[in-house]
Order: C-alpha cells, then structure tokens, then sequence
C-alpha cells in the first residue's frame, strides 16, 4: 500500500493542477453527512445503462440524419459511433473501477490532471447532462402530445413550446422534469425499480420494432446504400461541420462525409453508458460491477442501434422518413397504425428513463463538485432520511425544468455531443496519466493495450468532434469560458484541497 498524502500538490506544482488522491476521493465518500447509500448491483447498473442509453437518439435522430445526411449508410454511423464509444468504455471502465466514487470524469481527472482541468469537465458535464435531460424531456413531450391528439386531445401552441422562433412554454416537458426530480430525492432504489419496469417496456417496443418490421422491408428502399454526396446549399457557412471548413470543402450531405457527419448527430443515442460511471460510489462492488454494466449496456444498444436502422431505413425510403417519430411512422406508412401506436407509446416511457438518468448523472456531478468545494458546499449534505443529494437535486431539476419549457431540440443535441465527446478526450488521457503516476493502485479492471487503445479513443472522439458543425464549436467554447471564469472567481479559492494545502506558497 502506498503511504502518499492524500494531497499530492507539490510546491513546484502550479495550484491549477494540484492533483486530489484517490485514497482521498474515497475517503471523502465515507463521512457520514456526505455518504451516499451504496445499494447498486452490477444488474442494477446495467438496467441504468440501457436505461439512459435508448432514447431521443435511436427513436427521434435515426430518421433524421438517415432523411438529412446519410440515408440508408445510417447504419454505418451507428457502427462508426459505437466503435467511438467502445473505446472510451473501455477508458471509462478502467477509471471507474480504479476510483470508485460520484462524479465520472471530473472525479477522475481530478486524480490524474488536476484541478482546473477537472472543473473543466465538470462544469463540462453539467452541461452535457443539463442540456440533454433537457432535449429528452421535450423529445418526450411530443411523443406524448402524439398519443394525446390520437384520443382527439389537443395542447394550445402556446404550451407546447417555441415553433419557428414564436414564443410557447413546453408545459409537459418541464412537468416531466419536476416530477422525475420529486422521484430521484425519494432515493436511489426507487428510481432504479422504477427504472427497470420501464427499460423493459422500452426493450420490448425496440425489439417489436426490429421483428416486426422486418417483415415489412422492401430491398429497393436500400438502393442507394450510401447515396451519392449533394451541395449542403444553404446550410453552409458555421453550420457546415468544422472538417468541411478546415480541409475547404463545399459544404455537402450524404455521401461519405455524410456517414460521418451523421455518426456525430448520432452518437447523441450512445450517450449514458458513461453515466453508469457516476454511480460508481453507489455500488455494493464497483470494481466488479461498474466495468461490467458500462460495457454490457454498450454492448446491448449497438447491437439494437444498427437492427433498428437498418429495418426502418428499409420500411421506408430515406427521402420519405418522419423526423418526430420515424420507428411509428414507418409502421403507419406500411399501414400499421397499431404497432405505430404501441412504438409511440413506448418510446414516450422510454425517454422518461433516459431524462431521469441524465438527472441523476447531473445531481451527482455537480454534488461531487461541491463536496470538493468547487461549487458551495451547502449543495453536497445529503438528505438524512432518503440518503440522496437533494439539493443539487433540486436546484438542477429546476433549472433544467425551465430550460426544457423554453428550448427546441437541434441545436441542444449537437452541444451535448461536443460536450461528451469533449469529456471522453480528458478521460482518455487520465488513464495514461495516472497509469504513469499511480500505478500501485489496485485496478479491478485493466484497459488493453494501453497507450494505444487511450491514444485511439482521443482521436476518434476528435474525429467525430469536428465532425460537428462551426457553430456548435462556438457556443462550446463559450460555455467553456464562461467555466473557467467562475473557477478562478469561487472554485480556486474555496477548494478544499487546497484548504488541505494551507499555507499556500505565496505566489500561487
Ligand atoms: N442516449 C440518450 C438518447 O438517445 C441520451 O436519448
């Protein structure tokens, strides 16, 4: 065993970049007033993977992009997505199964980087699990508003959210939220039985999907597999992706460029097996248990992630796909109105899971940055009867409330991508990094062939990155900035380890 301090920072080492231990991250999970319950199995894990993983991706942006940028080769995004994910999995596990506690990538930066780049993905990953509860939420509200208008029930415009830039208030979307934020206070082992009831459902309706529209797949609807490339037109300019621009590109849909344009609007439907990561400290054997659920959720949904693209992009022609609810509408195209109607139904339970995860992953971040004292510690005292982080809880349940009432779905999407493709970039490199630093520490599970497959995953996470339109660059950047502002304005100041470190060497 190693005798290090818990507070590595030396006094050559910038402050900025002040390492915590990780025998100082677990011990921080076992003070009583900030312990969370640990009650979660690797099942349990698993059932919360698949749980955030299927949803807006696999059910709303599959005819999107397949309409939009790659046809049928939509598939082939899937695939290239999931290869992008499976190496960050197998990063995230080794990471997750070395530092077994809230917080994913920012607690383990926070043990390989340092400090300010472990705010960096903090305030990253709140904005990643923020911004895409928020795009569920209203991706949600549609679904529902479907099934209402089907029983000849009708919302006002007005509350059904913002169309073509005219003011509206998505009231279902934010009641979502607020109800789901009422559920995760009430306790972890609720949220997951619940959880697994509607996984189920939503499993099910996938799989309905993938057996009964296979028979309804016309081969004709396949050619072109990969249709020929054609001018973006008007969508040039900072909405082209950043590659297009960089390399001087016309700006083009489809074709190969498409299929990876495309890999990166879909690769929204992988995200959430990092999440499984944040609740690592709220697992009975998390260095068993927590590679097992991210690489087992993975698994599960790139295999029913390429099924369903390839079924529904044969029911129906690329050019024809709906871009609300492509699955239900290929089944109503054929004909089928009540498997469109389950589909819709079950998919409308399913992204209920999803947004309640992301608040979940959310919560727990933002409660391990303030029991760091990155963010005020009054955030991280857990509730003394349910055990859960209710104050962070609270407060991001209801800002993101408000933020689904008043956004659309697009833009958010593509912000969120850049987000966590952003975040697995840290993580990659932190398990070369702490391989090199801290190679005593026990690790339950072992990344192969380290540093080639932590080299690999940053630059297919890179790859995908510029395959992001300019804009989306843009609004990332900012968001950044506006990060590193409140670090050194509250974070610096108020860590607490640097509180360990008193006094602190002048200059710093
Ligand atoms: N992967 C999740 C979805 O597709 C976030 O909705």
């Amino acid at each position: 065993m190693t005798t290090e301090q818990p507070v590595r920072s030396g006094r050559g080492r910038s402050a900025m970049f002040r390492t915590k231990s990780v025998e100082q991250s677990i011990q921080d999970t076992e003070e009583p007033e900030h312990a969370l319950r640990k009650d979660l199995s690797a099942f349990d894990l698993t059932v919360f993977g698949v749980g955030v993983v299927i949803g807006t991706g696999i059910f709303v942006l599959t005819g999107k992009v397949a309409k939009e940028n790659a046809g049928p080769s939509v598939a082939l995004s899937f695939v290239l997505a999931g290869i992008v994910c499976a190496l960050a999995a197998l990063c995230y596990a080794e990471f997750a199964s070395t530092v077994p506690v809230a917080g994913s990538a920012y607690t383990f930066s926070y043990a390989s980087l340092g400090e300010l780049p472990a705010w960096i993905i903090g305030w990253d990953l709140v904005l990643e699990l923020a911004l895409g509860c928020a795009v569920v939420a209203v991706g949600w509200s549609g679904y529902i508003r479907s099934l209402m208008e089907n029983a000849g029930w009708s919302l006002p415009q007005v509350l059904t959210g913002p169309h073509h830039g005219a003011f509206g208030f998505d009231v279902l979307a934010c009641a979502l939220v607020l109800v789901l934020t009422c559920i995760l206070i009430a306790g972890i082992k609720l949220s997951s039985r619940v959880t697994a009831v509607v996984v189920g459902i939503k499993v099910t309706v996938v799989l309905i999907v993938i057996i009964a529209g296979s028979f309804f797949i016309s081969g004709a609807n396949y050619d072109p597999f990969v249709p020929p490339a054609e001018n973006a037109g008007g969508s040039g300019g900072l909405a082209a992706p950043l590659i297009q621009l960089i390399f001087g590109f016309t700006p083009s849909n489809f074709g190969v460029m498409g299929i990876f344009a495309a890999a990166a609007v879909v690769f929204f439907a992988f995200i959430g097996f990092d999440i499984v990561a944040t609740a690592a400290e709220e697992t009975r054997r998390p260095q068993r248990d927590v590679p097992r659920g991210i690489l087992g959720s993975l698994a599960i949904c790139t295999v029913l992630y390429v099924a369903v693209s390839i079924v529904v992009t044969g029911m129906q022609k690329y050019k024809l796909l709906s871009t609300d609810a492509p699955l239900a509408d290929a089944f109503k195209d054929r004909g089928h109105p009540f498997w469109a109607g389950l589909i819709s139904f079950g998919a409308a339970v399913g992204l209920t899971s999803v947004c309640m995860i992301l608040l979940l992953g959310q919560s727990r971040v933002f409660f391990a940055m303030s029991r760091d004292g990155l963010l005020p510690r009054f955030f991280s005292t857990v509730h003394p009867r349910f055990g859960t982080p209710y104050r962070s809880t609270i407060l991001l349940g209801a800002i993101v409330a408000v933020v689904a009432g008043f956004t659309s779905i697009d833009v958010l999407a593509e912000l969120v991508n850049i987000g966590t493709l952003f975040a697995f970039v840290v993580v990659a490199l932190g398990v070369v990094i702490l391989r090199r630093t801290r190679p005593d520490l026990p690790r339950a599970f072992r990344t192969p062939f380290v540093p080639v497959v932590p080299v690999l995953s940053v630059l297919a996470s890179l790859w995908l990155m510029l395959n992001l339109p300019a804009e989306t660059w843009a609004r990332f950047a900012v968001w950044m900035l506006l990060g590193v502002v409140v670090y050194f304005v509250y974070g610096r100041r108020n860590s607490r380890v640097r509180q360990g470190e008193r006094p602190v060497p002048p200059g710093v």
